[in-house]
């Protein structure tokens, strides 16, 4: 984890689309899921699919019963906020 967490725009999380800078929004919590990827169940493309952007509704069809908060704790990045 880190001490240091930030505040982050739509735009700025636009910015971390590529699987070597990963982040995703779930429940206005941001993480960075580069290192996580290679061991999501689901497979790398599907966790990919919502690098960039918010991925709560995608996570929740797929698996609502799968706790994030706890899972990746150590990814926190920040919170959502508007632009
Ligand atoms: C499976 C974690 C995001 C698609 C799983 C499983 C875990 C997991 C633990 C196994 C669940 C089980 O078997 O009960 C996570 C975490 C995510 C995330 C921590 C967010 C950081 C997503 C997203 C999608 C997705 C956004 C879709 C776009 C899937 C699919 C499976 C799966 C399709 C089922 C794989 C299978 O059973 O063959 N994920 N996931 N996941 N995940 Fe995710």
């Amino acid at each position: 984890g880190t001490d240091t967490l930030l505040r982050v725009t739509p735009s700025m999380l636009k910015e971390h689309r590529t699987r070597e800078d990963a982040w995703s929004a779930f429940s206005g919590k941001v993480y960075n899921l580069t290192h996580y990827l290679p061991y999501h169940p689901g497979g790398e493309k599907e966790l990919m699919r919502v690098a960039g952007r918010d991925g709560t509704k995608l996570f929740a069809l797929t698996h609502a019963w799968v706790n994030i908060d706890y899972m990746l704790d150590e990814c926190l990045v920040g919170f959502m906020v508007s632009e």
